[in-house]
């Protein structure tokens, strides 16, 4: 007899993780590598000390196919152990990274899911829950699930140890301070985010709605360079080479695709190109598993990225997702929030869930982008950004998010 189904949500985030060595909880489910979800059943974790004895970051590839983008928890040092801010899949890598911190600084006593839109924080965490039993979970207000609607305990969250943040309180509030971005109605369900301050550490906590882009491709690529590779090419038919150019390629039009969706100097080809392309990849030795790659770049392509991306050290901004998704309406909110957390007490380093990290920033800093913010165009419909106005334009039209302005 097969496996029973506890219930859907369930099902989503077991089989988008590989199987945790020993976890006979996970050894339930064996269809994860059903969803093309990079990087299937092969995730590298990466493990960095980000502020030393007070902060880390394991860092995971995730996409879907070949677009794979890091993604980032957080560990906080608190006083009598450990938090985890926006898990990751609690692989036996990650389990055996955190069973060394919890050796020098105390178990894991609190995880924290700091959003309630971002799919991809929200998948690992029922396995991470499971991985310590003892740990609270504080998730965001609103937690939601598309198409079906579930009530909070069928997202796998564990119904005696989960509290929802703001409403029933906020955990280590002698440690950390908590400011909450939202609620904002996406129509299908809500934006929230929560991002918090680790006063020891002046470390600045966000989940998505802050990023800062690295020109070069995050260390976490040195143990799986294949999407950067991929996308380094020109055609499906030329084979994946490597070196640091073509890396550094492929990371510009991977952040190219994860911002816009669809960049402007992206075309994609037609069904006879990619044919042909197809059948040249497949008489290849190898070539057969890289032919899906219906793309074509056009010149100049880099200059989309060098917009996006200035020369020289990552500067701190919205991620063009959220300002034409999420916010083109809500431009205020975002200006209040960047003022609040502004607010919250001595800031050194900002630590988002994705792109670089730690990141300098102080309270100045945040109150100058949101200077910025208010005075230059905001969810524009122009050149990289017109793929994402038409979604916005299409939702609006259905009638699927309210056309109410900030
Ligand atoms: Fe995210």
């Amino acid at each position: 007899m097969g496996p029973r189904l506890r219930h859907p949500a369930a099902v989503i985030t077991a089989i988008s993780q590989p199987p945790i060595p020993g976890d006979a909880s996970q050894q339930r489910w064996p269809w994860w590598p059903l969803l093309p979800l990079y990087p299937y059943g092969r995730r590298r974790s990466l493990l960095r000390e980000l502020i030393p004895g007070q902060l880390w970051s394991i860092e995971q590839l995730l996409g879907v196919f070949y677009v794979a983008v890091p993604i980032r928890m957080t560990v906080l040092r608190l006083r009598q152990g450990l938090l985890l801010y926006a898990p990751v899949a609690p692989t036996g890598e990650v389990r055996a990274a955190l069973a060394e911190l919890e050796q020098l600084h105390g178990p894991v006593l609190t995880i924290v899911l700091p959003t309630s839109s971002g799919l991809e924080h929200k998948l690992p965490v029922p396995a991470m829950a499971r991985a310590f039993p003892q740990a609270q979970l504080w998730v965001t207000p609103g937690q939601w699930s598309f198409p079906i609607s579930l009530p909070s305990s069928w997202l796998g969250f564990p119904r005696q140890r989960t509290k929802v943040l703001f409403e029933q309180g906020l955990p280590h509030g002698d440690q950390i301070d908590w400011c909450g971005l939202g609620p904002l109605d996406l129509g299908v369900g809500n934006f929230f985010e929560a991002a918090c301050l680790h006063r020891a550490s002046g470390s600045l906590l966000v989940t998505d709605a802050l990023v800062a882009i690295g020109e070069q491709p995050p260390i976490i690529f040195n143990l799986d360079p294949k999407p950067l590779l991929f996308h380094a090419r020109e055609r499906a038919d030329q084979p994946l080479l490597d070196s640091p150019e073509l890396r550094r390629q492929g990371w510009w039009r991977l952040v190219l695709f994860a911002s816009f969706l669809r960049p402007e100097r992206l075309a994609i080809l037609g069904p006879g190109e990619l044919l042909k392309q197809v059948w040249n990849a497949s008489r290849q030795p190898g070539g057969a598993a890289n032919a899906l790659y219906p793309f074509h770049w056009q010149p100049d392509w880099q200059r989309e990225f060098r917009q996006l991306v200035p020369p020289g050290a990552p500067i701190i901004q919205v991620a063009p997702v959220l300002e034409r998704l999420v916010f083109p309406r809500h431009r205020q909110l975002l200006i209040n929030w960047l003022h609040q957390l502004s607010q919250l007490g001595e800031i050194r380093q900002l630590v988002p869930a994705h792109y670089e990290a730690p990141v300098p920033c102080t309270a100045a800093d945040l109150q100058e982008l949101a200077r910025e913010l208010g005075e230059r165009p905001w969810a524009v419909d122009e050149q990289s950004w017109r793929y994402l106005a038409s979604i916005d334009r299409n939702l609006v039209k259905l009638g699927v998010v309210p056309n109410c302005d900030s």
